[in-house]
């Protein structure tokens, strides 16, 4: 079968992706929250991700400033509030009283976590490489708080419990069907029993 291509400039067209919220606070000044869909995990050990931001963003001087940011993954009643805090800046409104969502203590940094997010991820900013439009951020992951409802008896993150997000060329959609776990494609199948007869 042929399949055709239609050739595009080069653009940001890696999709899907995560989007988080990133909580982040200068000294006793309000705390504020940035949405951020350029992020990624980088480096298992030590644990390391990054997010880009733009220099004008209010967030840019806090977290560059504070060298300290709290990556939030956000469930799915929360994509109102994820998308207000990407349409709204920190510079007119206070984020947290405009959606409502709760600052908690973080363990390691001075950040607060949005408590209503089922994973906090506190990082320690490592180095700012200026890109372009992005600076991208390299951070440190310094210490993780998890939502305790979401962890099953096992001890296991149940994280499609509270429902995730992603983010889709512009779209916010929710997680959904199962595939597979991860080394399924080389894992023997177990064989199909035969129709029992009778
Ligand atoms: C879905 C979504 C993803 C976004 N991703 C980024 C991003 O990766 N980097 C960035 O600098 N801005 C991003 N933005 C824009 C900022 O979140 C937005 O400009 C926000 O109002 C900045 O807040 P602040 O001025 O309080 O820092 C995104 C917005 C949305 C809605």
């Amino acid at each position: 079968m042929e399949i055709k291509k239609a050739q595009w400039r080069p653009s940001t067209l890696l999709y899907p992706l995560p989007v988080v919220m990133v909580s982040c606070q200068l000294g006793q000044e309000k705390p504020n929250i940035i949405t951020v869909a350029w992020t990624g995990t980088i480096c298992t050990n030590p644990p390391m991700l990054s997010i880009s931001v733009r220099p004008e963003r209010y967030s840019y001087p806090i977290i560059r400033d504070s060298g300290e940011f709290v990556v939030n993954v956000p469930a799915t009643k929360l994509a109102r509030a994820v998308d207000f805090c990407g349409v709204q800046s920190g510079r007119q409104i206070d984020k947290f009283e405009a959606t409502g969502l709760t600052p908690g203590p973080a363990q390691q940094v001075s950040a607060p976590i949005i408590l209503e997010c089922p994973i906090n991820i506190e990082c320690r900013l490592d180095q700012i490489i200026p890109l372009g439009s992005h600076d991208l951020f390299l951070a440190n992951v310094v210490a993780i708080q998890v939502t305790e409802s979401l962890i099953n008896t096992e001890g296991r993150l149940d994280l499609l419990k509270s429902g995730l997000v992603t983010y889709v060329h512009g779209h916010y959609h929710e997680i959904g069907k199962y595939l597979g776990h991860f080394g399924f494609s080389i894992r023997k199948r177990k064989k199909k029993r035969p129709p029992r007869r009778g």
